[in-house]
């Protein structure tokens, strides 16, 4: 007697001549996109863009994950001088390095894939050797990050300084030209990074924002900034074209809330007024950087409440995917670390083929290989 399909997806193979659904690998409009499955290629930052030009090598790395009608988005990308913090970020702020996207971009619309920008500004996750003028990085506070590794000592290089409620709207137009930028190089639109405890992040969260401004205080106050920014982003290359990532359940770089739900329901309910292509949130169980934790917070309040596409990321394998799209618990999941390791993703879910190991040692080193395009595809069956 014939397996039941669900029973051959548990027992984890295909029945000879038979088609197995995997909800991952189903067709889904995204606006005026169309996709042809739901496996995102999730924002990985991979610090091989020397002196924040992307390169070459970004070419085949980007077009090894594309799929015809897949979603990808970019490694967050620096919108200006005073936006970086890590070295050999790539960069969307000058006109070299939106020539020097242009390939990369194209590459991957040869294979069809669509492919949005993650634009960046890291706020106080910074210090002067990052800055203009070695001057410090800017943020919603002067608190600096807690000191790594034990020590109670602040060198005064990490040390940030407050933005003046008047520095705000020229911050927020840094974010309306990176768009611009990116639209130029080619993209298909921008994710605006609001998550991981950068710049953004640091307005959002009630353990960093001190303010007393408008930009401080409440919860509408410190969502204001952000949603300044999704406005002009809007207004500069249009809804369809916008995305953001949000992480309120997170605390990376000492950015916790204390209601985070009460904020990402109020982000995703203002999202609505401007009709943004999508949502893109992190999973409550990624609170630490890295972790994947138990909790029983979920994000279906957001996802609710959200009327745009909602994709989801955080620790996610191919069992929880399929489960989270066939449950329509999200419309689309991302894949970070699995995904990095395995440029034919999407394929090896269609087959439910095994994975290759992601290797941490070669997240962030800047070699243009090694731990970048070197993982093996599956070997071809015909
Ligand atoms: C090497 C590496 C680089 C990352 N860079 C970014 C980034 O540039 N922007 C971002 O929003 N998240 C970044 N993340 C987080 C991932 O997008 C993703 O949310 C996280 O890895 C959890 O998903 P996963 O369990 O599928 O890996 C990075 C993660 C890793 C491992």
């Amino acid at each position: 007697m014939a397996m039941k399909e669900d029973e051959a997806e548990e027992n984890g193979h295909k029945m000879a001549g038979e088609l197995t659904p995997v909800p991952l690998i189903t067709p889904y409009k995204m606006g005026k996109f169309q996709l042809f499955h739901r496996v995102v290629l999730a924002p990985l930052t991979r610090l091989r863009s020397f002196n924040c030009i992307p390169q070459p090598h970004a070419t085949l790395y980007y077009s090894q994950r594309t799929t015809k009608g897949g979603l990808l988005i970019s490694e967050a990308t620096v919108i200006s001088e005073t936006a970086q913090g890590y070295p050999h970020t790539p960069g969307i702020w000058t006109k070299k390095q939106v020539e020097a996207w242009k390939p990369i971009v194209e590459a991957v619309h040869a294979k069809g894939g669509i492919f949005f920008c993650q634009i960046w500004h890291v706020g106080r996750v910074s210090n002067t050797d990052f800055q203009p003028n070695g001057q410090a990085p800017i943020s919603s506070t002067d608190k600096p990050l807690k000191p790594r590794g034990g020590s109670s000592d602040i060198d005064v290089k990490f040390r940030p300084r407050r933005l003046e409620t008047d520095e705000i709207p020229q911050i927020v137009n840094d974010f309306r030209m990176a768009a611009r930028n990116a639209v130029e190089a080619g993209f298909d639109g921008v994710e605006i990074h609001g998550a991981h405890g950068y710049l953004l992040d640091q307005f959002l969260k009630d353990q960093v924002n001190d303010r007393t401004d408008k930009y401080g205080g409440t919860l509408e106050n410190r969502c204001r900034f952000p949603l300044e920014v999704v406005d002009a982003v809007v207004d500069e290359i249009g809804a369809d074209k916008v995305g953001i990532r949000l992480s309120p359940f997170a605390n990376y770089s000492d950015a916790g809330d204390s209601n985070p739900e009460a904020l990402g329901l109020y982000m995703v309910e203002s999202l609505n007024k401007y009709g943004i292509q999508y949502c893109h949130m992190v999973e409550p169980r990624m609170k630490t950087m890295g972790e994947k934790g138990e909790t029983t917070q979920s994000l279906l309040p957001m996802r609710k409440a959200f009327n745009g596409t909602f994709i989801v990321a955080g620790g996610y394998d191919r069992e929880d995917g399929n489960k989270a799209i066939a449950s329509h618990y999200a419309d689309l999941v991302a894949y970070g670390r699995i995904f990095l390791a395995n440029p034919d993703l999407p394929r090896r879910f269609e087959l439910n083929a095994p994975l290759n190991k992601y290797n941490r040692g070669t997240f962030y080193i800047h070699d243009p290989v090694l731990g970048y395009t070197d993982y093996p595809f599956l070997e071809s069956t015909t």
